[in-house]
């Protein structure tokens, strides 16, 4: 099985890690004593010379986010982390919190430092209750060991770190939802413009920033950005953990260099296709990615690869299906997800992932008609970059791609009123059962008037 290239995940193996003595003696808060000799203008200049981009799903190059962050406004700065994690199929940010929490708070420190804030906020969902857990106990050691609080390190320099458990929806990983919700207010999406580096948290410049992101920070204050740049390829540097599920041999997450080809993450690191049947489908990125199919095996994992094979690298969830799914089954499932979570805000996600979700239902049980496999297309288009957030275009990704690759299987369920996936089941009832006939009664036989008179 192949290993990949672990950095982030160095450690993991190790449970000890998870405590700062044995974090500080891996190595660990090295890059924050470094980030604290340089100013904080050098500091973001070493991260944009690095060429990290977010590993939220944008990508957006996180040197130059933090460099929008104005500090002349005469308000506070925040740096908010993104520990929402939501997006289906994705759980690295989960793992690399529960194993290496120094990690994640030592970029988080450092990130504070160059966009000079001194109150940072930790948003997570309120089912990482574990992960919580292991968070509040690094923070309470990062205190005690002088890495928070007042003087860091003696460097004048100061931060607090607030831990907020959101109360779990997936619209509160975007990031002005995100920032509603730590405001106390319902999670819904904001305007942009302002973008939060702006007007953020509180109204103030804010730089939000996944958990990832910031697990990378602290590797490339110690080895230099020529060292983070010479990783992955030119034009996405570093590695990506990946986070394999659906039907292989060994469901993870993985570390590897970005551009590896997605068979080396499938077939090597997460052991192949369960049952030794053939793949069907993946996403490169979580459930709003587009599918991909076999063919594209051998694409590199990297932000411009995937774009080109028709896809988005997202966050690097790679949820694998088999020959024996049902690619129309799987649509409705995750179009049910995007139902449910539409915040309610605008019309086409919340009234449109509600009315695709019954049609695919409808296909999915065999009352389909020939006519509902193009109308599903036309009313992804009309959702798609139509909505005022990007839940929206996600739930057309499973749409679209599977219309793309799988349109036989939309045709087969209509063709045989049921899906070709399910044994056949005893024959079902029309959709519209017709009225049964009046029953009939035999006439009565007239009584002779002679009868009645008697
Ligand atoms: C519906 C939706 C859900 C999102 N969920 C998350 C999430 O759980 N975690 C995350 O880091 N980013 C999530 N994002 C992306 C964030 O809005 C934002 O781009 C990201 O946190 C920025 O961090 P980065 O630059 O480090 O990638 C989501 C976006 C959308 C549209
Ligand atoms: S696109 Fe959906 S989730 Fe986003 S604001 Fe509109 S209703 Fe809410």
């Amino acid at each position: 099985m192949s290993e990949g290239l672990r950095i982030l995940t160095a450690w993991w193996a190790e449970p000890e890690t998870v405590w700062i003595t044995r974090y500080v003696q891996t190595g660990g808060y090295k890059g924050l004593r470094k980030a604290l000799t340089m100013t904080p203008q050098e500091v973001i200049e070493e991260v944009k010379a690095s060429g990290l981009r977010g590993r939220g799903g944008a990508g957006f190059p996180t040197g130059v986010k933090w460099s929008f962050v104005p500090q002349d406004t005469g308000k506070p700065t925040y740096l908010v982390a993104n520990f929402d994690e939501s997006e289906p199929g994705t759980y690295n940010n989960r793992e690399l919190v529960e194993r290496d929490p120094h990690q994640f708070l030592e970029g988080v420190i450092i990130a504070s430092y160059a966009v000079q804030c001194h109150t940072a906020f930790i948003y997570t969902r309120g089912e990482f209750l574990f992960p919580g857990r292991v968070l509040e106990r690094a923070i309470a050691e990062a205190y005690d060991e002088g890495f928070l609080g007042k003087d860091i390190l003696k460097s004048g320099y100061q931060l607090d770190v607030v831990l907020h458990k959101g109360a779990g929806a997936y619209i509160c990983g975007e990031e002005t939802a995100l920032l509603s919700s730590l405001e106390g207010y319902r999670g819904q999406p904001r305007l942009r413009p302002p973008f939060p580096a702006v007007e953020g948290l509180y109204a103030s410049p804010t730089a939000i920033n996944n958990v990832e992101t910031l697990c990378n920070v602290p590797h490339i204050l110690v080895n230099g950005a020529r060292w983070f740049a010479g990783i992955g390829t030119e034009k996405s540097p570093g590695t990506k953990i990946f986070s394999v599920s659906g039907k292989v041999n060994v469901p993870g997450n993985f570390e590897a260099p970005m551009g590896t080809p997605a068979r080396v993450v499938i077939e090597e690191m997460a052991g192949g296709v369960l049952d030794g049947k053939h793949l069907k489908a993946w996403t490169p990125g979580g459930s709003s990615t587009p599918f991909l199919t076999e063919e594209h095996l051998d694409v590199g994992l990297d932000f411009e690869s995937i774009a080109e094979a028709g896809s988005l690298l997202g966050t690097g969830a790679l949820m694998v299906t088999d020959e024996r799914d049902c690619m129309v089954r799987v649509c409705q499932r995750l179009l049910q997800f995007y139902a449910h979570e539409s915040c309610g805000k605008c019309t086409p996600c919340r009234e449109g992932t509600w009315w695709v979700t019954r049609m695919l239902t409808r296909v999915e049980e065999g009352f389909g008609r020939r006519e509902d496999i193009p109308l599903l297309g036309e009313i992804g288009d009309n959702i798609l970059f139509k909505a005022f957030c990007a839940l929206a275009d996600g739930a057309v990704s499973p749409i679209t791609s599977t219309l793309k690759y799988f349109r036989d299987e939309y045709e087969e369920h209509v063709r045989l009123g049921r899906c070709p996936f399910t044994e056949p089941r005893a024959p079902r009832l029309p959709a519209v059962r017709e009225a049964p006939p009046e029953p009939s009664w035999p006439e009565p036989a007239p009584i002779p008037l002679s009868e009645i008179l008697r």
